[in-house]
């Protein structure tokens, strides 16, 4: 079980994404329609990670392209960051699902820690080639992904976190940032929808701040 054995040694992201397309390190790849790599400049000063593509993401093959990736479009614009120049990838790179009882619709389901732990390889393989200095880690299973399985995110917003030492980590040291997940937002009771969102787009600007000072 993992990635590992399909991650090639390289640091170009279009190798990569193709290379991502053949893995079979967990058991996720055989009932999705295909991989969903990162997407976005090879060089991008800032990233973000979501947890693992949508309905919609499975069927494009690009990140966030669904309810989610609206929400985290407004979210962006509102906090005046533009989404073209970032990199925007995924803890898990392979939709997880059940079939609804009644029709058809794919429902997502949460990865288990095995599946974010043998994906890995894969977001750190990205966090090597794009060398970002600042990375945005959108809700609880990015911020386990890299932070650790105990790590909660309502204690960390708006601090300034580092990838911890580990012996497969990448050599690159940037800036994390952890806030909600977008959906928890279309998810959440409706009356503390703007609350939420207003946070979100706080905790973006925050780190989009962090570029400007490293600027
Ligand atoms: N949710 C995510 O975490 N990522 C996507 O790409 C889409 C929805
Ligand atoms: Fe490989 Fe990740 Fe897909 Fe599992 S979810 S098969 S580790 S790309």
């Amino acid at each position: 079980m993992g990635a590992e054995e399909f991650v090639p040694a390289t640091r170009d992201t279009a190798r990569l994404a193709e290379a991502a397309r053949a893995c079979r390190g967990c058991d996720l790849y055989q009932d999705a329609d295909q991989t969903v790599f990162g997407a976005g400049p090879a060089a991008a000063r800032l990233m973000l990670v979501g947890e693992q593509p949508g309905d919609q993401e499975d069927r494009k093959g690009e990140p966030f392209v669904g309810p989610a990736g609206r929400v985290l479009d407004k979210a962006l614009d509102a906090a005046g960051i533009d989404r073209e120049p970032v990199y925007v990838t995924n803890a898990v790179k392979h939709f997880k699902f059940t079939r609804a009882e009644r029709g058809n619709r794919r429902l997502h389901k949460t990865p288990s820690r095995t599946e974010v732990v043998s994906c890995r390889p894969w977001l750190y393989a990205e966090l090597s080639a794009v060398g970002p200095e600042v990375v945005v880690l959108l809700g609880a299973t990015a911020a386990k992904s890299l932070l650790g399985n105990d790590f909660r995110i309502t204690a960390h917003r708006r601090e300034v976190l580092a990838l911890p030492p580990a012996l497969d980590a990448p050599d690159v040291t940037p800036d994390l940032v952890v806030t909600v997940h977008p959906s928890s937002i279309l998810r959440g009771p409706p009356e503390q929808r703007d609350e939420a969102f207003d946070g979100l787009v706080e905790d973006l600007r925050f780190a989009s701040g962090l570029l400007a000072g490293q600027g």
